[in-house]
């Protein structure tokens, strides 16, 4: 599916309203559609319930789960499955009609594997064969249950070590499976629910270019295997403020290789922008450089924020973050009240530039050249 509108739409749908009216007298959520952009976030059933419902439902247009679907609260004790906070989020996604993003299926670090794994391994005679196990049988009952409703699935989160482009070995995953447990994880969500979109979602990458080179290599090897994966998320939790150029860039790198692209947990605090004389003005023009880099790249098709609005970022939880609370890393503020950073958004997507097919080819290879990797193979799948 084309991404921008057709011409008549863009001249009628777009001009007049980027000419008559400021950006806060059009929703997020019509303007990206708009733009042909998907603008997510995330949230939970949690949030939903507790009053964020209206505000995500007029704003966005496709939800993430930020923790409903994690193995850890999909089975909190072995053989003891909670489906009740996932199926909440993709009831309430349906009724209001947007996307949905699964995340995640396969996660090595922090609650991503359920507490009761590592016990469960250490008591099995073949821990490799136990996990192996588990881990197919987790993703054939999650991504079959949703099957033919969630658009996309992460279905490996961060198989990389956090700041280099090696392996995580400390995951659980890599340590009992080696390499091969993202291949097969992406096998078996392909046969679990055919039609959803496959991604890989890395973390750090946006800003770590020796990490960008081994998530580059670690794609093609996937590619030249034949492995079923269709798209890659940028998380985009950014560690310095953006450069669009070098985002830009990454993008087109990725849709160089075949895949879609996503920036898929954005979120952008406070501290980054702290030395300039209005903090919240230059987070605004940091949102307008990825919403716009992300624009410029055809096979990019979406973005998310990591959250809702400032108040339940979980950056004020996190070790080295918390010190910088309250961040208000995201578009909406405290009381759900639009940011400047929300209204940059809006106009970007207002204001999408149309490049052609040959351009972005053109950017990709120019991309994938100052990679060293135009000779890799094309993708087989
Ligand atoms: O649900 C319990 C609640 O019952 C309890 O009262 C509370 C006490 O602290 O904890 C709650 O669970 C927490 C959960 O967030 C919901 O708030 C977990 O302890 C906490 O570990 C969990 O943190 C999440 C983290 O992933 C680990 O799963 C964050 O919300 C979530 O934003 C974060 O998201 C990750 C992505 O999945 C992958 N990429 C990085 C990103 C940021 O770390």
């Amino acid at each position: 599916m084309p991404r921008r509108p057709p011409l008549a739409c863009v001249l009628v749908c777009v001009t007049l309203p980027a000419l008559a009216a400021p950006a806060s007298a059009t929703t997020l959520r019509a303007a990206a559609a708009l733009s042909g952009l998907h603008v997510g976030a995330a949230t939970g059933q949690v949030e939903l319930a507790a009053g964020a419902a209206t505000l995500v439902a007029a704003e966005f247009g496709s939800v993430t789960a930020e923790n409903d679907m994690k193995w850890s609260v999909l089975e909190p004790a072995p053989g003891v499955r909670d489906w009740s906070r996932a199926d909440a989020l993709v009831t309430f996604a349906e009724a209001n009609g947007m996307r949905v993003r699964g995340h995640t299926l396969v996660w090595g670090r922090s609650n991503g594997p359920p507490s009761w794994l590592e016990a469960s391994l250490a008591a099995s005679p073949d821990p490799s064969l136990a996990l192996e196990d588990l881990m197919l049988g987790h993703i054939a009952a999650v991504a079959g249950r949703y099957a033919g409703r969630i658009h996309s699935w992460d279905v490996v989160n961060e198989p990389l070590a956090f700041s280099s482009a090696s392996y995580d070995t400390s995951s659980p995953y890599y340590r009992h499976l080696g390499p091969g447990f993202v291949a097969d994880a992406f096998r078996a969500a392909r046969a679990a629910d055919p039609g959803a979109k496959l991604y890989l979602n890395e973390v750090g990458t946006e800003t770590n270019p020796a990490k960008f080179e081994g998530l580059l290599t670690l794609l093609e090897g996937l590619l030249a295997e034949g492995v079923p994966i269709d798209g890659v998320g940028l998380q985009g939790h950014f560690l310095a403020r953006p450069n669009r150029a070098d985002l830009t860039a990454r993008l087109q790198a990725i849709a160089a290789l075949g895949l879609e692209v996503e920036i898929t947990e954005l979120d952008l605090p406070l501290v980054l922008f702290g030395a300039r004389p209005d903090p919240l003005a230059a987070q605004a023009a940091a949102y307008a450089d990825v919403f716009s880099a992300c624009l410029a790249v055809a096979a990019c098709r979406g973005i998310t924020t990591w959250g809702v609005t400032d108040a339940g970022s979980w950056l004020d939880d996190e070790p080295f973050f918390r010190s910088f609370a309250p961040n208000r890393p995201l578009l909406f503020d405290e009381q759900g009240s639009p940011k400047p950073a929300r209204e940059a958004v809006v106009a970007v997507l207002l204001a999408v530039p149309e490049p052609g097919p040959a351009a972005s080819l053109a950017l990709g290879l120019l991309a994938l050249a100052a990679h060293g990797r135009l000779r890799r193979r094309p993708r087989t799948s």
